[in-house]
């Protein structure tokens, strides 16, 4: 079943307006009654009561404390959040390599897949070395694209073409190919059943891997304006991570209705690549995560680094240009470039 895409991008805004009833009438209300000299002519029934007063009191008390901490976590989770990174690690990568998509192969060996026609490729690389463990290459009229794995399949797209293969993981012999429904090939991911899928729009779809059915797609928006150019994708704990092309930037998107919860600002990596006197590298580009060592790993085309990367909330509130930063004009390619 194909679900329209959401267009109203209207971000969910469901702060928790619950506010804890107020205690103090309550307080109020009792030390009267303790006061009262009523307490003293029926002591004994009133004895009764003081218990039941006091847990009555207790509960509310505890209420009050637990849902003032829940409405402040609430309103923090609607509100986005910009994050920074610290790189803790790098690793040398292929200069060449135009990363096109970028996952985590156990073993500490990343999978990528790499564009450029005549050059593109499927490869295991070595983490730590930056060796190209085992590579495939792909016939000179594809244009490698999107990578992702579920069991022992290799998925990727091309762009430009609406084809895309299946290799066995361990020898990447090439299973089958594939069309897909997508505008074009640009970024793959999975939550490990279905597919998620990019093709430079603001789109965001959801893949049968079955039979490269959409099964559902998304308008991917951030304040209610849609972001294009989505690039490389990574699955990482319920959130889609996004590449968008052309920035520093990675989206982190809710799968559920597409909406920017947060965004991470990467520009210090392209900073660094330039002041060691780097030139020639292209975009950000290839998110990978090691779910079982919960360790972010990021590059870009043509660069020479993968980084090894933890997130830092942005201690500067940057609302007011993140649309500038991270979210640039839809760009369209006409024919083959
Ligand atoms: C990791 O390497 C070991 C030993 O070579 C191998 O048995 C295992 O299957 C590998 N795991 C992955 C996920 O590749
Ligand atoms: C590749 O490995 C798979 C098992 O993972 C095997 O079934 C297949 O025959 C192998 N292909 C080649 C060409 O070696």
């Amino acid at each position: 079943m194909v679900s329209g895409a959401s267009s109203t991008g209207k971000q969910n805004n469901t702060p928790n307006n619950h506010h804890p009833s107020n205690p103090h009438p309550r307080t109020k209300s009792m030390s009267k009654s303790i006061s009262s000299s009523s307490l003293f002519t029926s002591f004994k029934k009133h004895l009764l009561y003081i218990p039941l007063l006091i847990m009555i009191f207790a509960a509310f008390f505890l209420l009050s404390i637990s849902s003032n901490t829940f409405s402040a976590i609430g309103s923090d989770a609607v509100s986005p959040h910009n994050y920074v990174i610290e790189v803790v690690n790098e690793f040398p990568h292929d200069p060449k390599a135009f990363t096109q998509g970028l996952l985590y192969g156990g073993n500490d060996t990343v999978f990528e897949s790499t564009g450029l026609y005549g050059q593109s490729t499927v490869r295991r690389v070595a983490i730590q070395t930056g060796e190209i463990l085992r590579l495939h290459k792909m016939e000179s009229s594809y244009f490698g694209e999107g990578l992702t794995l579920i069991g022992d399949r290799l998925y990727q797209v091309t762009w430009l073409k609406k084809i895309g293969f299946i290799y066995d993981r361990n020898n990447f012999s090439k299973v089958k190919s594939f069309t897909h429904q997508m505008g074009d090939g640009w970024g793959l991911a999975t939550d490990g059943k279905f597919l998620f899928g990019t093709d430079g729009s603001s789109t965001l779809y959801q893949i049968d891997p079955l039979n490269m059915k959409v099964i559902q797609k998304q308008v991917v928006t951030y304040n209610g304006y849609e972001v294009h150019n989505l690039n490389e994708l990574e699955y990482i704990n319920d959130e889609v991570w996004a590449n968008v092309w052309q920035t520093d930037c990675i989206a982190r998107i809710s799968p559920k209705d597409g909406v920017v919860r947060e965004w991470i600002l990467l520009q210090s990596l392209r900073e660094g690549l330039l002041a060691a006197g780097r030139k020639n590298f292209d975009v950000l580009n290839g998110i990978a995560w090691d779910k079982e060592n919960d360790r972010i790993f990021v590059t870009g085309k043509l660069w020479p680094k993968l980084y090894e990367i933890k997130l830092h909330p942005a201690k500067k509130e940057l609302h007011g240009n993140i649309e500038e930063i991270c979210m640039p004009k839809r760009f369209v390619f006409g024919t083959h470039s």
